[in-house]
């Protein structure tokens, strides 16, 4: 085991100390080695793959065996970092047994350290069977993607007093059933700032402003690698888009005039 990895102990020694934690999504073997060599401390292998690498257009038709393929391939490219495999939809939802054996593939299989399940208190029992059976889970409230067609759409949650009300208890129910941290995504930033000086676990925000523990963010949007939409609450660090579109169009042009493959790309 590398001695530097990040672990579990890590986040909460992280929330403790001031410090914040960083997460990104991966979904491939090269973004893994790119995310983990530039320090970041956790890798998310997100069902956000739906959409940014699989064409979907929401996370509900993400299977188990497309997340557990993906992965597969993440962990060959993560030395240091935590690494968190997204239960997709209806792999954990029906009963404590199914949420227990899918979870259980993401580490014998994969080799994830952590699984992540979306949900609040009605979640909360699913995440102490997984946790019970020695797989720490990350917990996700707030727009939890998997259930927007019950939230109406993707809309930034708890604005009023009582779905506010509902989040802190949410919160307050999955650390009490074992979550190690909690992600917060689209709600207010002063909400999520309540909910994280009354957890004693980390929060790890997206969209829920600088007052988390740490923040999450889909590598494909801070990279512009993904332009079918962008989030309110995404900066892109970069745009790769055009500069691959550009690097195909050159070879496109060499290619048809004969100017590739010259001399020095031949044997
Ligand atoms: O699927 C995903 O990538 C996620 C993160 C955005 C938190 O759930």
């Amino acid at each position: 085991m590398n001695k530097n990895k990040f672990t579990i102990l890590d986040f909460k020694r992280k929330k403790q100390s001031g410090g914040k934690i960083t997460m990104l999504t991966a979904y491939d073997y090269p973004m893994a080695k790119l995310v983990d060599s530039a320090g970041i401390d956790a890798v998310l292998v997100g069902d956000s793959l739906g959409m940014t690498v699989l064409g979907y257009d929401s996370t509900t038709s993400v299977t188990m065996d497309d997340m557990i393929h993906h992965c597969k391939a993440v962990r060959r490219g993560v030395q240091r970092a935590f690494l968190i495999g997204d239960m997709p939809f209806m792999s954990y939802q029906a009963s404590d047994e199914d949420a227990v054996r899918n979870a259980g593939r993401f580490v014998k299989e994969a080799g994830c350290d952590a699984v992540k399940i979306e949900g609040g208190a009605e979640a909360a029992l699913r995440v102490k069977a997984i946790d019970g059976a020695g797989i720490p889970v990350l917990g996700h409230i707030g727009l939890t993607p998997q259930s927007a067609g019950k939230l109406g759409g993707y809309k930034v949650q708890g604005r009023d007093a009582g779905t506010a009300k509902k989040l802190l208890a949410d919160a307050a129910s999955l650390e009490k059933a074992g979550c190690f941290a909690v992600v917060l995504e689209c709600i207010p930033a002063l909400l999520a700032k309540k909910i994280t000086e009354k957890l004693s676990i980390p929060t790890i925000g997206i969209g829920a402003g600088r007052h988390c523990s740490g923040q999450v963010l889909v590598t494909h949007d801070l990279a512009g690698y993904f332009d079918k939409f962008t989030p309110k609450f995404v900066k892109k660090y970069a745009d790769i888009s055009p500069l691959i579109r550009g690097a195909v169009t050159e070879f496109k042009k060499e290619t048809e005039s004969g100017c590739f493959p010259g001399d020095e790309h031949s044997f």
